[in-house]
């Protein structure tokens, strides 16, 4: 495993990072569907700690990821290891109506983040995420006084948002321009590449970078093929229309499965090796539910050309639009 510096932090993040969210199982708010289906937890377990033994040592998870349930498994399996860092997440909730609710006030962040360290039983969080923070929270200005405050108390040691996957400019600009925060998570993938202008503005403003979803709920990996079916829990039995399933499998076909080849690698890594490509990417988090995931993600990732590399992103105009623009109407 390789470990990149987190921005202008004295943090040391493995390449690879685990995201948690499909660990946490299913969980329904208001009657939508905001996991991946059903999970075993000794499975997951298992994943923790073949992540560990493969070096892995950023977990990315969030207080909304199965209601708390990702948090907690953490918690019980790393507890307060001191070389494993843990990014959580802050702002969504089961409003008062029994629906998906957003709240930045002062209060309820702090009051999140205290019930975020008993899951994770641990006295801090290295990197706290506002998840879901759009620019009229930032502006309104309780939500960065929260993270200031409990940065100040060592309760997060670092902080910054999780931009929005179709407009991330907004937020981060804001942050950037009052050069608060320490750092964004974003999504970057083969796919989507609209985060790399405020990314690399970012990094060059010393921020460190969590590159999301970058196998796209696994659609890069080539796995999910026309006809696939998810369960009713899985998120993606709605996000992952056949129109997009068939589309992405198309320009696999084509273009990405000749460049696999070429360098004697799966698909799942040629998709992960392009996000690593960036040298701005200071850690990239696939999700992962089991030991296998662990392996297939942390073996076989290639050094790509410059060519190849800017080929990859001139492929983002050139023949992703049509899935982009699916996947921005599917939600
Ligand atoms: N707003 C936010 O802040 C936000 C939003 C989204 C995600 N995230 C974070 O980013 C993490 C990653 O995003 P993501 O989970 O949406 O997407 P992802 O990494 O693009 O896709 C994950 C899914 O791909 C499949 N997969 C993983 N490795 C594979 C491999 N090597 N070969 C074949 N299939 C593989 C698995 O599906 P199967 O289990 O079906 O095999 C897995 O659940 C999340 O866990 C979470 O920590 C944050």
């Amino acid at each position: 495993m390789k470990y990149r510096q987190f921005g202008n932090t004295d943090l040391k993040v493995s390449e690879i990072g685990f995201g948690t969210w499909a660990i946490g199982g299913s969980a329904n708010v208001g009657g939508v569907e905001i996991g991946w289906g059903p999970s075993d937890d000794a499975v997951s377990v298992q994943a923790i700690h073949a992540a560990l033994d493969a070096g892995i040592n950023f977990f990315d998870t969030a207080d909304f990821y199965g209601l708390g349930h990702a948090e907690t498994l953490l918690g019980n399996t790393v507890a307060d290891r001191s070389d494993v860092l843990v990014a959580s997440k802050v702002g969504q909730k089961i409003g008062a109506d029994g629906k998906i609710a957003i709240d930045y006030s002062k209060e309820y962040i702090i009051a999140a983040c205290e019930q975020s360290l008993r899951r994770l039983k641990r006295s801090h969080i290295d990197f706290h995420h506002l998840h879901v923070a759009r620019l009229h929270h930032l502006q309104q200005g309780e939500c960065i006084e929260a993270m200031e405050l409990l940065q100040q108390q060592g309760k997060i040691r670092y902080w910054g948002a999780s931009l929005i996957t179709f407009v991330p400019e907004p937020e981060a600009a804001h942050l950037l321009a009052l050069q608060k925060g320490h750092g964004f998570q974003l999504v970057l993938n083969l796919i989507n590449q609209l985060a790399v202008p405020i990314m690399r503005q970012a990094a060059s403003q010393g921020y460190g970078i969590i590159a999301r979803m970058p196998l796209q709920f696994g659609l890069l990996t080539g796995r999910i093929k026309p006809g696939a079916n998810f369960s009713s829990e899985d998120h993606r039995s709605y996000r992952l229309t056949p129109n997009i399933i068939q589309t992405t499998t198309d320009v696999l076909r084509t273009e990405m499965l000749p460049l696999a080849k070429q360098y004697n690698c799966s698909l799942a890594s040629l998709a992960l090796s392009f996000v690593l490509g960036f040298p701005e990417v200071s850690t990239v988090i696939p999700g992962i539910r089991t030991p296998q995931h662990v392996a297939l993600n942390t073996q076989g990732l290639v050094q790509l050309s410059a060519t190849d590399h800017a080929y990859l992103q001139a492929l983002f105009e050139r023949r992703w639009q049509p899935v982009m623009q699916l996947m921005q109407a599917a939600g």
